[in-house]
C-alpha cells in the first residue's frame, strides 16, 4: 500500500483559486475512493465555510500547535464521501503573529500522528508566507501552485519558489513541486492561450495537463456550503476537478515506479535564463503583409513617437495586451529570466504614440 501523501496548496498571491482547488480536489479524491483529510490553514476560514462548517467551531487547526492537545480530536467529518476536515479559526492569525520564532516542525509532528489514516492530506494555505505556511511546507511532501490565467501570472512566484527552496535545503529534503495548476482559464480571451504557452515554456511538464476553466458554478458552490459535485455535478468545473484528481493519482502511481522527479527541478527553474533580443510581439505578426521589424534598442524608441496605431503594428506586430485601448504593452526580452521581464509601454493620445516607456518587472 502507498503511504499517505501530504500536498500543500500555496501561492502568496491572493484569489488565485487555492481554496476552490482545496475544496474540490479533496472532494474529487474522496469520490474516487481515496481517504482524504483537508486542513484549512488560512485564518480567513473560507475552506471550512465552503464545506458548510459552522464557525466558530470547537475543533481547530490552532490546537495542533499545542503539544497537550490531540490532533485526532480536531478532525471532523464532512458531508462529502471519504473527506474529513480540520477547520481553521481566527485564532490562527494570532499564532501567525506571536510565534514567529517557535518550532516550525509543530504541524508536521502533529500530522505525523494521524496521517496513516489517510491516502491524501491536503493543506489549504493562506496567501502569506508566514509561520503557518512554513509549518505547512515542512509537513508537506509536495506543493501544488495554482496560477490564475492572467497577465503577469507569474509575478511574485520568485519569492514562493525561493521559500520552497530554502525549506527543501534546510528542513525538508523530500519536498517537491506537485505541479503548477492553471486556473480560471477563459478561451474567449485571446491572451489566455498565450499565457498557457508561456507557463509551459518555463515550467515544462510541471504544468498540469488539466486546466481549470473559469466556471461560475465553482464560485457559487461555496455560498451553498458545498463542493461543485453536490452543487452542480454536470458543470464543467466538476469535470475539470475530477480530471485534476485523476492526474494527481496517475502521477503518484508513475512516481512509485521511478526514482526520477517529474519535470524541471526547482533549481533548474530558478536558473532558467533565456537570452533573446527581440520584441515578443503577437504570434500573429507573421500574417501581416508589410511587416517592418523594429530593432528595439532604447535609442530607437524615439522613432515610435507620433506614429499611428497602424504604423506601430507595421513595426511591432499586434499588441501583447488588448485590454487598454490607449496603452499598448509589448514584451521585450533581453536576458530575461522567469523573474525579470521588460515591457514596452506605448501610450496613445488621439491615435498617436505620445509616450514610450520601458518598464522592468521583477517577479518577487
Ligand atoms: N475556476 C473558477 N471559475 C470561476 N471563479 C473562480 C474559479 N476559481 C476560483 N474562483 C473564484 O475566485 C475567487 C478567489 O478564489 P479562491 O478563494 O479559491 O482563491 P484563494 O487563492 O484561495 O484566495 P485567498 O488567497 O484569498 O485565500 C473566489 O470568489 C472563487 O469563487
Ligand atoms: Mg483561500
Amino acid at each position: 500500500m502507498l503511504k499517505s501523501k501530504t500536498i500543500a496548496i500555496a501561492n502568496q498571491k491572493g484569489g488565485v483559486g487555492k481554496t476552490t482547488t482545496a475544496i474540490n480536489l479533496t472532494s474529487a479524491l474522496g469520490i474516487l475512493n481515496h481517504k482524504v483529510l483537508l486542513i484549512d490553514a488560512d485564518p480567513q476560514d473560507n475552506t471550512s465555510l465552503g464545506l458548510g462548517t459552522k464557525i466558530p467551531c470547537e475543533k481547530s487547526l490552532v490546537h495542533l500547535f499545542d503539544e497537550n492537545s490531540s490532533a485526532l480530536q480536531q478532525i471532523m467529518q464532512t458531508h462529502s464521501p471519504n473527506l474529513d476536515l480540520i477547520p481553521s479559526s481566527v485564532n490562527l492569525a494570532d499564532l501567525e503573529i506571536n510565534n514567529i520564532s517557535k518550532n516550525v516542525f509543530e504541524l508536521k509532528k502533529a500530522l505525523d500522528k494521524i496521517k496513516d489514516k489517510y491516502d491524501y492530506l491536503i493543506i489549504d494555505c493562506s496567501p502569506s508566507l508566514g509561520y503557518i505556511s512554513v509549518n505547512s511546507f515542512i509537513a508537506a511532501d509536495s506543493i501544488l501552485i495554482p496560477i490564475q490565467c492572467e497577465y503577469l501570472a507569474m509575478e511574485g512566484l520568485n519569492k514562493l519558489l525561493k521559500t520552497i527552496k530554502e525549506i527543501k535545503v534546510n528542513f525538508n529534503k523530500e519536498l517537491d513541486i506537485e505541479g503548477f495548476l492553471i486556473t480560471m482559464y477563459d478561451k474567449r480571451l485571446k491572451h489566455n492561450q498565450h499565457i498557457i504557452n508561456e507557463l509551459k515554456a518555463y515550467f515544462d511538464d510541471l504544468v498540469f495537463k488539466t486546466v481549470i476553466k473559469r466556471n461560475v458554478s465553482l464560485s457559487e458552490a461555496p455560498s451553498f456550503g458545498t463542493n461543485i459535485f453536490d452543487y452542480k455535478i454536470e458543470s464543467i468545473g466538476s469535470e475539470d476537478y475530477l480530471n485534476l484528481s485523476r492526474e494527481i493519482i496517475t502521477n503518484r502511481n508513475k512516481m512509485k515506479n521511478t526514482t526520477k522527479t517529474l519535470g524541471k527541478t526547482i533549481q533548474q527553474i530558478m536558473n532558467d535564463n533565456k537570452e533573446t533580443n527581440v520584441v515578443e510581439t503577437s504570434i500573429r505578426k507573421n500574417h501581416l503583409k508589410h511587416f517592418e521589424p523594429f530593432d528595439v534598442k532604447k535609442k530607437n524608441f524615439n522613432k515610435l513617437k507620433n506614429l499611428t496605431k497602424e504604423e506601430v503594428i507595421k513595426r511591432l506586430g499586434l499588441v501583447y495586451n488588448d485590454i487598454h485601448s490607449n496603452i499598448w504593452m509589448y514584451r521585450v526580452s533581453e536576458r530575461a529570466t522567469v523573474f525579470r521581464k521588460n515591457f514596452l509601454y506605448l501610450t496613445f493620445i488621439n491615435n498617436r504614440v505620445q509616450s514610450i516607456e520601458l518598464r522592468r518587472f521583477r517577479r518577487g
